[in-house]
């Protein structure tokens, strides 16, 4: 059963705003490939992030750093093949838009030409301000990111709750500010107190998209496959699974394998 308001035929960076505005919570996940983005589009998903976890759960990488802006849009147009209403925004990757705000905006442009998608998405604050603008002339909208970047695990050294301290959470409030000023049409926070998620949701007017960042915000994101049981290893706090899908395939891969081996497959009906 749809919990839903208003009917939306296409998702567009204004309808996800007119959602925050109406009360209605925003539901986004993460696809990388036709198949999945076609079932999570026919499901109603709101948002579709072609997310550089793809880094991690579809090519193996144990961060986000390596996957590459060709691999991205490879992702990316798969992904629009398949949907029809969603709202499809894309990571730019590492190393596509810290240098200086015209490589961010190439990035972009090669993302939207190259690929179809709505929108991109970077991470950071302040230090990004000037490539959010400039992506911006362009016409391309931009959805930032504050909290956990995992872009700079690096810097980080950990994967932990961001913001706990006051200096730090006080920082990010002024970067989604700036980022709003700048002309983000939305904002991810990852894995921030509930209770800083809440105020820096009802301080900005634009959506504020939550993963680990409690239930003040305006929508949740999750990563597809973790959400769906696919991976198994990863267990936050955060995550809801709502499927067991690694172990679900595993034993219908060995139920396939055993009747292989038993000589039942493929059966009298099964063959021309
Ligand atoms: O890449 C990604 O999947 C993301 C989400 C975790 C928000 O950025």
């Amino acid at each position: 059963m749809s919990a839903v308001k208003k009917e939306f035929k296409k998702i567009t960076t204004h309808a996800i705003q007119e959602m925050k505005r109406a009360g209605e919570k925003i539901s986004m996940l993460t696809a990388y490939d036709y198949t999945m983005a076609k079932i999570l589009d026919a499901a109603g998903i709101d948002v579709l992030l072609v997310g550089d976890s793809a880094g991690n759960v579809m090519h193996g990488y144990e961060t986000t750093l390596p996957i590459t802006l060709d691999q991205m849009i490879y992702h990316a147009a798969s992904v629009v093949r398949a949907v029809d209403r969603a709202l499809i925004v894309v990571d730019l990757p590492f190393g596509s838009y810290q240098g200086n705000s015209k490589e961010a905006l190439q990035s972009s442009v090669r993302i939207m030409k190259e690929s179809g998608a709505h929108a991109v998405k970077l991470e950071g604050g302040k230090e990004i301000k000037e490539s959010i603008e400039r992506i911006l002339t362009a016409g391309i909208p931009v959805m930032g990111h504050l909290g956990l970047t995992p872009q700079s695990i690096y810097k980080f050294g950990t994967y932990t709750v961001r913001a706990k301290e006051k200096a730090e959470a006080q920082q990010l409030i002024e970067n989604a500010h700036i980022l709003e000023k700048a002309g983000v049409f939305a904002l991810v926070l990852e894995k921030i107190p509930a209770k800083l998620a809440k105020q820096v949701a009802s301080e900005l007017t634009i959506p504020v998209i939550g993963i680990g960042a409690g239930n003040g915000v305006d929508g949740q994101v999750l990563v597809t496959h973790d959400m769906m049981g696919m991976t198994h290893e990863f267990s936050p706090r955060f995550l809801r699974r709502y499927l067991s899908l690694y172990d679900d395939m595993k034993q219908a891969t060995e139920r396939y394998i055993h009747d292989i081996k038993a000589k039942n497959f493929p059966s009298d009906k099964e063959q021309y």
